[in-house]
């Protein structure tokens, strides 16, 4: 692999869509990108990967991430600026400065996700390329786990908005194109981005642990009305069915670019 070492728990896998994402944005060799919501900077070590001489911008409102961040991008020649910014408001970065803005699966937790498809308008060159992607929560496909208890638990875990969001809409990612076209934005394309397998192994795994992670500390604060042996009973099930080869997973994020 070229660049930087990957992030500590990031599979190959789950690089796929940072890679997408940073070959969709297509900017210049020595362009600047912003990372809306960039986390621990999976996506941003995407684009240092490809565009040895661009500028990496990472916004995001925790620190543990930014920080996480920095780390991940340190000692990269070219400039990475990763701060901590609420994106609940108007960062504070001037008009017209990059030729990308990116942002992967934040905007379901923005009680005003339309306001931050404006910011990215705001930020762009003219011709800039924003790419906005998104899981659809909704789309989450599992074989192995009884019917009615799998559909109770995966709606739960769209449903549920957990302590560090601001809002929860599971389903923004089939919303992205409307919100798009009811942005300043033109939109350019939008397109599924498939993850599956049949192993509870990698990204597949990594959800389903999520998913009864996320729910047994639902139950905890009553935030949600699935119990803890239903959340158990779901997983013993996938786990068997895992053992025996009937099991599959899969969910579907929507990848959106859209031209300033
Ligand atoms: C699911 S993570 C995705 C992170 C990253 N894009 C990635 O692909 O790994 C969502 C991120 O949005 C950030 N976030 C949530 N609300 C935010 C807000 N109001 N302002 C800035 N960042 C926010 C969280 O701190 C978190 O890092």
């Amino acid at each position: 692999m070229r660049g930087k070492p990957r992030e500590a728990g990031v599979s190959a896998a789950d690089e796929l869509i940072h890679d997408h994402i940073a070959e969709t944005a297509a900017i210049p060799a020595d362009g600047r990108v912003i990372d809306l919501g960039c986390g621990r900077g999976p996506t941003l070590a995407a684009f240092a990967r490809r565009y040895l001489g661009a500028r990496l911008t990472g916004l995001d409102r925790s620190a543990v991430s930014v920080e996480a961040a920095r780390n991940l991008l340190a000692g990269r020649a070219g400039g990475v600026e990763i701060e901590v910014v609420d994106l609940g408001k108007p960062t504070p970065l001037p008009d017209r400065c990059a030729d990308a803005v990116v942002s992967y699966n934040l905007l379901e937790c923005l009680p005003e996700p339309a306001a931050l498809l404006a910011e990215a308008w705001r930020l762009l060159k003219p011709g800039g390329r924003a790419v906005i992607a998104h899981v659809d929560f909704d789309s989450i496909v599992i074989a192995g786990a009884d019917r009615e208890l799998d559909r109770r638990i995966c709606h739960a875990f769209t449903d549920d908005q957990q302590p560090w969001m601001d809002h929860a809409d599971g389903r923004i990612g089939r919303k992205l194109p409307g919100l798009v076209n009811s942005s300043p934005l033109t939109l350019e394309r939008a397109h599924p981005w498939g993850t599956s397998s049949t192993e509870l192994t990698g990204p597949a795994a990594r959800r389903v642990e999520n998913i009864r992670h996320v729910l047994t500390g639902a139950v905890r604060n009553g935030r949600t009305s699935v119990e803890v042996d239903e959340i158990e009973a779901w997983y013993a099930k996938i786990e068997e069915a895992a053992e025996c080869g009937h099991f599959f997973f899969a969910e579907t994020a929507l990848v959106v670019s859209a031209l300033c």
